[in-house]
């Protein structure tokens, strides 16, 4: 199979119970690419399973033609950008700013270059005004915005959004749409999602999962 990211007949088990069976998978970088289900059918698992998050017990998982067991979670991190489906579980640093310059400050670099960039993504997610706040009394809508832009800061070549849209407002919704729109040309995109106006605006492609199987892989 090809693919930037190839997932060939994995299984993955969670306290001794089947969680993932028999995925085959291959995701473009190019591309915007819907995973729908019902709840407890394996969505968030197959993308912390594609992050090494999650470890799987049988088959393979390639990212950009490399066995993703054989790579650390931050040299997968470094070109998969992953947004946790609960904010909170992503969130760490005390302060706004912090949060948004870490990974940055992390791969050293420019001081510079990180002001500017961290400014640029409180103007984008209408964070500014709350830059020196506390992460842990922001409201939900405003950790999950923080958390998207810590996401984007470090510029990944692929995303994996896990409810992007959860808690967001209407306006905060289709600012990230457009958002959306803009990353879509350079950056491929696994979203899962129960938000339909979402899934239908984006999705070139919708991947149907069900009891940890996938059930329906089709072109929009
Ligand atoms: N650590 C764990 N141990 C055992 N079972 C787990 C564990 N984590 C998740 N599960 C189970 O794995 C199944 C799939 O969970 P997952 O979170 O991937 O579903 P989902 O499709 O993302 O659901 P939702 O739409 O509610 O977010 C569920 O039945 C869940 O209870
Ligand atoms: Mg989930």
């Amino acid at each position: 199979m090809n693919g930037f990211i190839v997932v060939e007949t994995m299984y993955l088990s969670l306290n001794h119970i089947p969680i993932l069976k028999n995925i085959n998978l291959s995701l473009d970088r190019h591309q915007f690419v819907s995973v729908v289900g019902p709840n407890g059918s394996g969505k968030t698992t197959l993308g912390k399973a594609i992050t090494g998050i999650i470890k799987h017990n049988q088959g393979h998982i390639y990212l950009n033609d490399k066995n993703i067991s054989l790579l650390s979670l931050a040299e997968i991190g470094r070109t998969i950008g992953y947004l946790f489906q609960n904010p909170e579980k992503q969130i760490f640093a005390p302060k706004v700013i912090e949060e948004l310059s870490f990974a940055l400050k992390y791969k050293k670099v420019d001081q510079k270059i990180i002001e500017e960039k961290t400014i640029e993504m409180l103007h984008l997610f209408d964070l500014y005004h709350l830059k020196d706040a506390t992460t842990f009394f922001l409201s939900q809508g405003e950790k999950q915005r923080l958390a998207i832009a810590s996401v984007l800061l470090n510029e990944p070549e692929y995303l994996i959004l896990d409810e992007p849209t959860t808690g967001l407002d209407i306006k905060r919704r289709k600012e990230l749409s457009q958002l959306i729109d803009k990353l879509k040309t350079k950056t491929g995109i696994l979203s899962i999602s129960h938000d339909k106006e979402f899934i239908n605006r984006h999705s070139e492609r919708i991947i149907t999962m069900k009891d940890g199987c996938i059930i329906d892989d089709k072109k929009c």
